[in-house]
């Protein structure tokens, strides 16, 4: 571990005001992992917990999932999301409370989330285009990918304030600013974040990796490098979002993950579509209320 990384992660043992995952969040997260779990038992954990259990029923019956008519019951939900997809809803449910309350003046909580969900997104249409790439491993590192920011917004409010200023008026290079004023770079706050919460290795190495996925482990590496792909086209579709890369993805990357330029412009227009389906279905919710 370099010591960077064992900075962050001591930070992250220090720091009181963690967001941290629920007991029942964890509780899912351990036994989807374990090899005698059933959708039942998935079901049952879920059904007790209003924040999950929400939480499963948005993300079936968002655009993502593109179920025709609507999906209330949670067995049903469980189904279609299978064990994995659980595990993701359990994250899931907290991330977005937890970014919430995380707002502070000049950076805007719920811009990180959405381009949080546009990587996850791309990530699975890259992930679908891909024959070793599990879509749900590469959704969930997707969501995950920036949670360091939180990390370094719950360490030092007025630092992160900076940071967001220094950024936003292009002083110097992002990287060395945050290693500047808080002593490691959020993919070290991330993938620290993953590894205290016991989640699986890939994700840690995909979120600690994001911008630099040629450097991951080389079982995890395919899963980095489309989160980094990922982290990029959501970027040109949806500039919104002021910390981070914007420039297109490096060759190199491209063609370790065998992705080609049609792909790439194919996975961007299907990006493009679901955002428009998402906008659609968010104006036509509006209209009926
Ligand atoms: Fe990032
Ligand atoms: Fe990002």
């Amino acid at each position: 571990m370099s010591d960077r990384a064992a900075a962050a992660l001591l930070a992250i043992r220090r720091t009181s005001n963690l967001p941290g995952l629920s007991a029942a969040a964890q509780r899912i997260i351990e036994r989807v992992n374990a090899p005698d779990v059933s959708l039942a038992e998935l079901t049952a954990l879920i059904e007790p917990e209003p924040e999950i259990a929400m939480s499963a029923l948005r993300m079936v019956n968002s655009a993502f999932y593109g179920q025709p008519g609507r999906v209330s019951s949670i067995q049903r939900a469980v189904t279609l999301l299978g064990v994995r997809g659980v595990r993701t809803v359990a994250i899931v449910s907290r991330l977005s409370k937890m970014l919430d309350v995380m707002a502070t003046g000049s950076f805007s909580a719920s811009l990180l989330w959405t381009h949080s969900e546009n990587v996850a997104m791309t990530a699975r249409a890259l992930a679908s285009r891909l024959r070793d790439v599990d879509g749900d491993d590469a959704f969930v590192a997707g969501l995950l990918h920036d949670i360091g920011y939180i990390l370094e917004l719950s360490v030092d409010r007025r630092r992160f304030v900076t940071l967001v200023t220094r950024t936003q008026r292009g002083e110097q290079d992002q990287a060395r600013q945050e290693v500047e004023l808080f002593g490691a770079s959020h993919e070290e706050f991330g993938g620290g974040l993953c590894q205290h919460w016991g989640l699986p290795e890939q994700l840690t190495a995909a979120v600690a990796n994001h911008h630099a996925p040629l450097q991951a482990p080389l079982i995890h590496r395919r899963l980095a490098a489309v989160v980094y792909v990922a982290d990029r086209v959501a970027h040109a579709e949806t500039p919104a979002f002021s910390l981070d890369v914007a420039a297109a993805p490096d060759p190199d990357v491209l063609q370790f993950l065998g992705v080609s330029p049609e792909t790439l412009a194919d996975v961007g227009a299907q990006v493009r579509a679901t955002l428009k389906a998402r906008e659609g279905s968010r104006q036509t919710g509006q209209t009926a209320r």
